[in-house]
């Protein structure tokens, strides 16, 4: 299906000089173009301290979009999106630091009709200084609008309080807050899988599921992204948000339409369901080598293992497990649904161990696909059960991997659609449902050796049952 073009509009990425900027929104900012879904009149206005000149900015961006074009490069479309480019070198704290920028922007507000797109992509200490500053140079016009990057604040009182920052400035209407999971080809697919297929909505509950696993699995470590990871640890920078993300698109009910209000509000009343987790039931580790890399002594969790239920009707007494690591084996975002064991009377009379359970294998990442196991007779006399599997390859079933979660995320942006970002109270209770891990009461952390699963305490809050990826 052809999309059609957002309405002209300037594009101003603040911290454009940043590893955000460079790996992710100028590779999908030119995939865009690429694909003719850009505006038909736009400008993307680089700003960050850095100093730097518009034909410098547009080096660097050529380089980083033709490390992640890989060899697929076109100079055609890079040159009409390269004469876009521009860059203003300014700081984020100085009253009315934002004047070359109005002054700028008041250029093209003919062209583009005032609107404008705000994208955040500094740390989140900036993020309230650029509300202040646009407001103070007037640049905050009803045709703006803001997306925040992630983190969100560092707990529930920080993120109320930044959000009624924005909100002095742009209505929730105007604020996109970005989890990238949801620009992810597999975790939009959550919800046409479930509600496009009638037969899987009829087993997707506590009848039918015995429990269901979620594990993202990275196989870097923290990088170069020490300080701002020890400050955050794995429970503030994926549990809070990416796991609780795809926990929502899993398990929230049918939306009255696909409408992002109606969309948002089934999630926010699944997360209101979910039971805040419990110190009883997390592990937090970190690898070996980790304190090395912050140099010092440090508590900070690079491993996160956690069991919760969710209130409601559908789920009730259905165990959740949740994990998330770095330097663990190899990169791997993977959804596991165990179905609930057949009876074993037919297999007991015949002295045969029962087959095991069926499974629903989601894979969100690297090899995009769904896979489904169940029993078959194995071949040969008798009635002896095999498991065999039913295999769906994102690639192989539409010729093309899937787009990087980015585009989709700039695009929906430009058109004002807010159904995969995330709203205040979303926001606000995922805090809430961390919160007893954040300080006092959290579990201790312990040690894991990079490139294992993670520490053998996570087996022991899994069990009996075990982890699909071991
Ligand atoms: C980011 C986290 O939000 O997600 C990083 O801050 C993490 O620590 C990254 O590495 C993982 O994203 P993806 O898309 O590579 O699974």
């Amino acid at each position: 299906m052809r999309l059609e073009p957002p309405p002209p509009q300037a594009i101003v990425v603040f911290g454009a000089s940043g590893d955000l900027t460079h790996r992710k929104l100028l590779p999908a900012l030119y995939q865009l173009a690429r694909q003719g879904m850009l505006p038909a009149k736009y400008a993307v206005i680089g700003y960050s301290r850095t100093e730097t000149t518009d034909e410098e900015f547009r080096a660097e961006a050529r380089a980083s979009v033709e490390k992640a074009a890989g060899g697929d490069f076109d100079e055609d479309t890079w040159s009409s999106f390269a004469d876009s480019l521009s860059y203003i070198a300014g700081s984020f704290t100085d009253p009315h630091a934002f004047q070359p920028l109005h002054d700028k922007l008041a250029e093209h507000d003919q062209e583009f009709e005032g609107r404008r797109l705000y994208y955040c992509a500094t740390p989140p200490s900036a993020f309230a200084g650029i509300v202040d500053r646009l407001a103070e140079c007037d640049l905050t016009g009803t045709t703006a609008r803001i997306v925040i990057e992630k983190p969100f604040g560092r707990d529930l009182a920080s993120a109320k309080e930044l959000s009624a920052h924005i909100h002095g400035v742009f209505d929730e209407a105007r604020v996109f807050r970005i989890d990238h999971y949801l620009g992810k080809e597999t975790v939009q697919n959550l919800l046409v899988f479930r509600f496009a297929n009638s037969m899987f909505e009829r087993v997707w509950n506590r009848d039918a599921i015995d429990h269901i696993q979620v594990t993202v699995a990275e196989e870097v470590g923290v990088g170069n992204r020490v300080g701002y990871y020890n400050s955050s640890g794995a429970i503030r920078d994926m549990l809070q948000n990416h796991l609780l993300q795809v926990l929502a698109f899993l398990t929230m009910e049918p939306p009255r339409s696909l409408e992002p209000e109606a969309v948002r509000d089934e999630k926010v009343k699944l997360l209101r369901a979910v039971r805040p987790f419990s110190p009883d039931d997390t592990i937090r580790a970190h690898y070996d080598g980790f304190a090395d890399e912050v140099k010092e002594p440090t508590d900070t969790e690079t491993y996160v293992a956690a069991r919760t239920t969710i209130d409601n009707w559908r789920w009730s007494g259905v165990p959740f497990f949740l994990r998330t690591g770095k330097r663990l084996p190899r990169r791997e975002t993977e959804i596991t649904v165990v179905f609930k064991d057949v009876p074993t009377y037919l297999y007991d009379s015949l002295d045969m161990a029962p087959p095991p359970a069926n499974h629903l294998v989601i894979n969100v990442q690297p090899r995009e696909g769904i896979a489904f196991t169940f029993q078959a007779k194995d071949p040969g006399p008798g009635f002896k059960p095999r498991t065999v599997k039913m295999d769906f390859d994102y690639e192989e079933s539409f010729g093309a991997e899937p787009a990087e979660a980015y585009e989709r995320l700039l695009y929906d942006a430009m058109m004002g659609d807010h159904t995969l970002f995330t709203r205040a109270d979303e926001v606000e209770r995922s805090w809430e449902i961390v919160a007893p891990l954040l300080d006092g009461g959290r579990p201790k952390v312990c040690t894991y050796d990079p490139g294992t699963w993670g520490p053998t305490e996570s087996n022991e809050l899994i069990e009996p049952r075990h982890w699909h990826l071991r």
